[in-house]
């Protein structure tokens, strides 16, 4: 076993259960865990010695909501929405019509370069979702790919009901032999409730089956219009209902009181000029929020975790410290891995030893200095990421 010390951190933030910054600050990692953190002066002696040139330390992001198997891009649509037209679920169309035609490789080449890109900007765990399938032999394929690139992996069958096809026959469909043809390769099962897709019924079916199987529960909830989405969400005890643009008071009391994280995609509300999920008003009520980059080709062609730590500060209302806690710890709750020996989106003594350096010396700086691109390497596990 190495361990190597890295001391020239100019600001360690944990994000552990004590949320303040260390400064000058060194970390020893060995065996891919954090063995010791505190002050470079008391740091233990290790087998290897790194200088980090006076910067911030951060745990990386957990990304918790993408959409990375797909093929193709849908750049016309999105010029189109900013010239005035509205976003519609209608597009998730166009992305399955290419994710069938491509090949096993095209897509396993695809999903490998976004994941790529995210651990270059700072993310160490990973979410993927299928839904760019929506046939048995496609859905396999995607789920079978996502869990070649992702820490975690979902099952969203339930995107929207595809062409060609009853909407009875499809639900039977989705709760049952396709249900059975992804098990092997996920852990999640998710369901887009929403106008034009599932309403809420149909969710609660989708649910039901996938919990049945051993599947945790995630929904799309609340992205364009207010529905019952986020009050299934909490009921069924879902780990997380993400979007959340369009909340009732309700909706907020519901998700305060319950154990349903509320992870809010800021770059998706951008991309898709719907308006910013109140982050300000659910974190008053206490609810756990999490941010998520939702990386799709439609709604939000993003990995950067940095832009909505950003977003979420300069205009939805949150501090930093807040920003970057939601895009963390509040992430890793959402996925079910806040505690435990594989929990992420912490610094912590016997945690995995995932974590970013900014050239920068304060995360202060991740919205001070919003587009630049800070993060000039990420470990996870103790590796660091190529690039
Ligand atoms: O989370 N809301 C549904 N699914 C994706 C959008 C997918 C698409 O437009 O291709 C989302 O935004």
């Amino acid at each position: 076993m190495t361990a190597t010390v890295y001391t020239g951190i100019a600001e360690l933030s944990t994000l552990d259960d004590e949320l303040g910054r260390l400064h000058d600050a060194a970390l020893v990692v060995e065996d891919g865990r954090v063995a010791w953190l505190g002050a470079r002066g008391s740091a233990p002696d290790a087998d290897a010695r790194v200088d980090l040139g006076d910067r911030a330390v951060l745990p990386g992001w957990v990304d918790t909501h993408s959409h990375l198997v797909f093929a193709g891009d849908r750049a016309a649509e999105f010029e189109a929405r900013m010239a005035g037209r509205a976003y519609e679920a209608g597009g998730i169309g166009v992305t399955v019509a290419a994710t069938r035609a491509a090949s096993e490789l095209e897509l396993e080449r695809g999903a490998a370069r976004l994941r790529a890109e995210a651990a270059r900007q700072g993310t160490t765990f990973l979410e993927t979702k299928t839904g760019y399938g929506l046939d048995l032999a496609t859905e396999e394929r995607s789920a079978r790919i996502a869990a070649g690139i992702a820490d975690t992996v979902t099952f969203l069958g339930a995107h929207v009901v595809p062409a060609g096809i009853d909407r009875r026959d499809y639900l039977d469909l989705v709760t049952g032999p396709m249900l059975a043809a992804v098990r092997p390769h996920v852990q999640w099962i998710d369901v887009f409730c929403e106008r034009g897709a599932f309403d809420v019924e149909e969710s609660r079916e989708v649910l039901l089956a996938g919990r049945a199987a051993g599947l945790g529960l995630r929904v799309h909830a609340a992205q364009l219009g207010p529905g019952g989405g986020v009050a299934l969400a909490v009921e069924l005890g879902a780990a997380s209902a993400d979007h959340c643009n369009f909340l009732s008071d309700t909706d907020i009391d519901a998700l305060a009181g319950g154990s349903t994280v509320a992870t809010l995609l800021p770059a998706c509300d951008l991309s898709t000029r719907m308006p910013l999920a109140p982050a300000r008003a659910l974190l008053d009520a206490g609810a756990t929020i999490a941010l998520a980059t939702n990386c799709n080709p439609g709604s939000s062609y993003t990995t950067s975790m940095a832009f909505c730590v950003a977003t979420a500060v300069l205009q939805q209302g949150l501090s930093v410290d807040e920003a970057v806690l939601a895009a963390t710890r509040g992430a890793a709750r959402a996925v079910g891995r806040e505690t435990g020996p594989d929990a992420v989106g912490s610094i912590r003594v016997g945690g995995r030893a995932d974590f970013q350096l900014l050239d920068a010396p304060s995360l202060v700086h991740l919205a001070y200095r919003p587009g630049v691109p800070l993060t000039v390497a990420t470990w996870r596990a103790g590796a660091r990421e190529p690039g």
